[in-house]
């Protein structure tokens, strides 16, 4: 598959997420400052890589994309709060984000804040109430979803990050922290995609997911944290250079740029090997490839 057509796909999949997304607001003048917050981050870009590891998780086990659509938005909306919280000036101190300035400098700390709570807990609603679903199965998607989402997940991983700076971790410390601030949320993506097509837990196929979603979570702070020294800041419309600034522990604290990406390829290789299994699999392959080399 061209670089050019998994473009294609990466852009429908973003404009069926964002169509949903813009679906569950509706006006209140009485709540204008807080929609507005959130849908300046939410509508902002990004490249929506954990809808799209939804959808074609579902489509890729013969799902049909109407039931991973809600849990598509979901993701979004966790993983769009999350970068609203981790901008804030108690944690990474950021103003630029998706190329804009970060939400709190436009609307304040305290409705960024609230912004992305609305965020987070709408999330659970959207999933939840995915209609296109059994109730069983949106209760167990939910379920992962808080799970992979908070303490033993995404917010685990923040606290080691954050409680990390200005300290040295071991290198078994730091593979945790990035499994789990980053890697957490795309294991939830791919696992929900699985789940929307009738994917049980249990099954084997379902082991396969997970794999590929390890190694490619991993890989994908890998390169978010070589992006923060070689990157440029207009095309990832973010700051360069904070990590180093706030004496993060990140893949570069251990390894030189050229053994980072070493690293990031290898784990790349193993996520293609682990969806082998599938027929279909040349768009999730050709992803995570894509993923390896982004430069945005
Ligand atoms: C940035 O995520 C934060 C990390 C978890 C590394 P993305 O690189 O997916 O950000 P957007 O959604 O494209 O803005
Ligand atoms: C953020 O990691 C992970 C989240 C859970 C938001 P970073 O702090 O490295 O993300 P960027 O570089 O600001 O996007
Ligand atoms: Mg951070
Ligand atoms: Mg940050
Ligand atoms: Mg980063």
């Amino acid at each position: 598959m061209t670089e050019e057509a998994l473009r294609l796909i990466l852009d429908r999949n973003a404009t069926v997420t964002e169509h949903f997304l813009r679906g569950i607001y509706s006006e209140d003048p009485d709540l204008k400052a807080l929609l507005e917050a959130e849908q300046y981050s939410l509508f902002a870009g990004g490249k929506r890589i954990r809808p799209t590891l939804v959808l074609e998780f579902c489509r890729m086990v013969g799902g049909n994309e109407t039931a991973a659509i809600p849990f598509a938005g979901a993701v979004e909306m966790i993983h769009t709060y999350s970068l609203i919280h981790d901008d804030l000036p108690c944690m990474d101190n950021d103003d630029l984000r998706r190329g804009k300035p970060t939400n709190h400098k436009v609307f304040g700390e305290a409705v960024a804040l609230l912004a992305g709570d609305a965020l987070l807990t709408g999330a659970f609603e959207v999933a939840a109430t995915n209609t296109a679903v059994t109730p069983e199965i949106a209760a167990m998607a939910t379920a992962y979803l808080a799970a992979n989402a908070g303490r033993y997940g995404m917010i685990g991983g923040q606290v080691m990050d954050i409680e990390g700076e200005h300290r040295k971790l071991s290198p078994e410390e730091l593979l945790k922290l990035h499994s789990l601030k980053t890697g957490a949320l795309i294991n939830a993506s791919c696992v929900l995609g699985a789940l929307a097509a009738g994917i049980s837990p249990g099954d084997a196929a379902m082991e396969k997911v997970i794999l590929y979603a390890e190694k490619i979570g991993l890989a994908f702070q890998i390169v978010d944290d070589i992006l923060d020294q070689t990157g440029n800041e207009q095309s990832l419309g973010k700051k360069t250079g904070g990590d180093l600034e706030h004496e993060k522990n990140t893949f570069l604290s251990f390894y030189s740029v050229e053994e980072a990406q070493f690293y990031a390829d290898r784990l790349t290789a193993e996520a293609v090997d682990a969806i082998r299994f599938f027929e279909n699999n040349e768009i999730l392959i050709a992803l995570a490839k894509w993923l390896a080399t982004r430069k945005k």
